[in-house]
């Protein structure tokens, strides 16, 4: 047993190559399992799964880095699932996550996969009643997902008990192993058996954060799904060179023009968030935000709308920017650049998942430009540079987007019974009148119409290209975290976009965040 030693597991990508896939019955997982994957309409393993799935079965720690959006909880989870005795009543797994919605939505997937062989799952985070958690528990979970301050203060309480557990899991590894987290994730690993198996998971995964992590692992494989690139291949990568006062109105017209189905905006600041989402509201999307300020109450209510479709437009702090797996999201709007290339990863991954399509696109002010360069420097994809649209092409957008729905409409063939109130109405108007008046209905007011003023943030620092380093001896920045769709109608158009692209330099500081 060797720790701190990391051995590397080259896998190959077929996932992004397009070359064949193991069967998930060819894994090593018993009927319930396949049963319950089927479900899940999964039909092959990808290429993480494939790796890692026999790995965790034999009992290994593994360092797991596959893209996002490609089945990291699935890896884990489905040999943690296998491994479970449902006979025992102790938590012989426990899965740490960075966010609150993001350890929900885990607790989900593992108990859907987990159902057909009746293991019982349950989730513990902050800012939800601690009592009726503790209730919960009494019910004796195998497996246990949490959010490391909630976690911490039910292991205080000794209403969880972690001596038995078989394997941790720090899902967003490399979220979880840093500052931020670190003394709470070190306080909980310390309550753990020295002999359990324990597994990192992340789409990133810093060189001097794996060391850490290689801390509280015992001859950890690393399996890191060889792609091109660090960012899926799933999303085209735009960006629009602005000045921030720009910005908003540049943003609601990309909408109208782009027209995406679901959309995350991601702000710098808690602030950010409010105030745009407060402005695309006024605008007429259907827009609301999430962010560490609000209740869990407010925050779960505002998720559960996204999920639904009932909410096309989510504005969010970096809360959102890990783990979160919504169908639906075709576009990621970076209002601000992150300051943090490995944040950008994530965001931007919120989309292009499980096969689909998306788009992102990052603003950037004049003097952020290297931040810009720093994120292609890490991912190996160039942005392209996108052309604002002007007030004209959003309102032919915006008409089209009708167009779209009328034709939607009719086919519904729902309007027989107004026909005779057509007819009526044609009697005293003109055709012509009375469809421009629909059209005036159905779509927006001009922007110019609704002003929005958005604070200015101060811009990012200039960044200093031989000052930087990831590694703890840069400054620490607090990250913020924090989350909307547009009323009804909708269409299927593609923005227009031109340019050239650029080259990229230069490392930097490490970020700080806690969440729970
Ligand atoms: N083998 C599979 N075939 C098809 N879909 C799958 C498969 N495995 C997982 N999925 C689906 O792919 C989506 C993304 O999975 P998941 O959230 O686990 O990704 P991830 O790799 O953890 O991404 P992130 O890095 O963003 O956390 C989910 O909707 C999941 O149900
Ligand atoms: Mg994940």
């Amino acid at each position: 047993m060797v720790r701190g030693a990391v051995t590397l597991v080259a896998a190959p990508c077929p996932y992004l190559l397009g070359g064949n896939f193991l069967k998930f019955s060819e894994l090593g997982l018993s009927e319930s399992l396949l049963k319950a994957i089927k479900r899940s309409g999964y039909e092959e393993a990808t290429p993480i799964q494939e790796q890692t799935i026999p790995m965790v079965l034999d009992g290994q720690d593994v360092i797991g880095q596959a893209q996002t959006g490609t089945g990291k909880t699935a890896a884990f989870g489905l040999p943690i699932i296998e491994h479970v005795d449902t006979k025992d009543p102790d938590i012989q797994a426990l899965v740490i996550s960075p966010t609150r919605e993001l350890a929900i939505q885990t607790q989900e997937e593992l108990y859907r996969l987990g159902k057909d062989k009746h293991v019982r799952v349950q989730v513990v985070y902050g800012g939800a009643d601690i009592r009726r958690q503790i209730k919960s528990l009494k019910q004796h979970p195998q497996i246990l997902v949490g959010t490391p301050g909630r976690l911490r203060d039910h292991l205080n309480r000794h209403t969880v008990k972690l001596g038995n557990i078989k394997t941790l899991v720090l899902d967003e590894a490399d979220e979880m192993l840093n500052m931020g987290f670190l003394d709470d994730i070190e306080a909980i690993i310390n309550q753990t058996p020295k002999d359990r198996q324990t597994l990192l998971f992340s789409a990133t995964m810093p060189p001097e954060i794996k060391k850490i992590g290689v801390q509280f692992m015992t001859d950890p494989k690393m399996v890191r799904i060889k792609a091109k690139e660090l960012t899926t291949d799933l999303v085209d990568q735009y960006y629009v060179r602005a000045r921030d006062y720009e910005k908003f109105d540049i943003m609601t017209r990309l909408i109208d023009v782009q027209d995406p189905e679901l959309t995350i905006v991601f702000g710098r600041t808690k602030r950010r968030v409010d105030e745009l989402s407060k402005g695309l509201v006024a605008r007429g999307y259907n827009a609301a935000g999430i962010h560490g300020d609000l209740s869990q109450d407010q925050r779960t209510k505002i998720m559960r709308k996204f999920k639904n479709g009932q909410l096309d437009i989510l504005v969010a702090t970096d809360v959102a920017a890990r783990g979160l797996d919504i169908s639906g999201v075709t576009h990621v709007y970076n209002y601000d650049i992150p300051s943090d290339p490995d944040s950008y990863v994530h965001r931007i991954g919120r989309t292009g998942r499980a096969g689909h399509h998306g788009m992102s696109l990052t603003f950037v002010t004049p003097n952020e430009m290297d931040y810009l360069h720093e994120i292609e420097k890490l991912t190996r994809v160039r942005m392209l540079p996108l052309k604002p649209p002007t007030a004209e092409e959003a309102f032919r957008g915006q008409v089209a987007t009708a167009f779209n729905d009328i034709d939607e409409l009719i086919a519904q063939d729902t309007t027989d019974r107004y026909k005779d109130a057509a007819a009526k109405l044609l009697e005293t108007h003109n055709a012509t009148d009375l469809v421009a008046a629909l059209l005036n209905d159905m779509t927006k007011e001009a922007a110019s119409d609704v002003p929005v003023k958005i604070t200015p943030e101060r811009p990012l620092p200039r960044r200093n290209r031989h000052n930087h380093s990831r590694g703890n001896n840069g400054h620490y920045r607090r990250r913020h975290e924090g989350h909307g769709r547009r009323n009804g109608y909708r269409s299927h158009r593609r923005n227009d976009h031109h340019g050239n692209s650029h080259s990229s330099r230069h490392s930097f500081n490490i970020r700080h965040r806690k969440e729970d």
